[in-house]
């Protein structure tokens, strides 16, 4: 995630982070690595979203964390993100960011075509939620240049995941021996023809209007 922040742009830049939660994961990655005077929106809903189907205890659901406690923790990651945003402001104040308090379904249709040169997606992974959120950052991003990426491609999809993620749209993760997110793969086969993928982390650039996946290619990002 660092080498695509740091290779894909040398100068500043209009950043969006969809999911942000305590704001000392992904979010760091992007404040310590773009460019200084980048604008960096930080937009998540904070408030609860585990949807019945995630609690539920059957061969695939009840995955392996508490969907519960993560849903009552959502106050304390708002202040937590605010907070790791002042730090930052404290030790280095060289880009301008921006929270934003809400559902991606309100917020991302306020903003104008083209308005970022990136955008992390990493909020709820269920089927509808990374769908709308893929549409949306298809019309936000830069379509001279531009990157579209996000969280928890665990794997490349094949016909099987992707039937079993039209059975389970309501579930965020299926366990067992699938371990995946049924919704990201799901959405992103549909919503581009290939993507790049390390460790679940998947990018896509944006050149003259066409979504590529054989530029900035994991290869490219490991070499010096
Ligand atoms: C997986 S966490 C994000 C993790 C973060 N990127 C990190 O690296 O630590 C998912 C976040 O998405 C947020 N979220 C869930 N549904 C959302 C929605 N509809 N709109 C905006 N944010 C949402 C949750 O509040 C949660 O903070």
């Amino acid at each position: 995630m660092s080498a695509l922040a740091r290779k894909a742009f040398k100068s500043s830049i209009r950043a969006l982070e969809i999911g942000v939660w305590y704001g000392g994961g992904s979010t760091n990655i992007w404040l310590e690595n773009f460019m200084p005077g980048s604008d960096i929106v930080l937009l998540d809903a904070w408030r609860p979203y585990a949807s019945s189907a995630d609690v539920a205890r059957d061969e695939f659901g009840a995955a392996n964390w508490d969907y519960a406690k993560m849903d009552s923790l959502s106050s304390e990651a708002f202040m937590s993100a605010f907070l790791n945003v002042r730090r930052f402001e404290n030790d280095a104040d060289d880009k301008n960011v921006s929270l934003i308090r809400g559902k991606s379904s309100a917020i991302l249709p306020m903003f104008r075509d083209d308005s970022f040169d990136f955008i992390y997606i990493d909020a709820d992974h269920k089927y509808d939620s990374v769908k709308a959120d893929i549409v949306n950052a298809k019309r936000l991003v830069n379509k001279k240049y531009g990157i579209i990426c996000g969280d928890d491609l665990e794997k490349f999809p094949t016909e099987e995941l992707l039937e079993l993620a039209r059975k389970y749209k309501d579930r965020d993760y299926i366990k067992g021996e699938y371990r995946y997110h049924p919704g990201v793969c799901l959405a992103v086969s549909e919503e581009f023809e290939s993507v790049n993928m390390s460790d679940g982390f998947w990018w896509v650039v944006c050149r003259n209007g066409e979504f590529l996946s054989d530029d900035l290619s994991l290869e490219y990002l490991q070499a010096d």
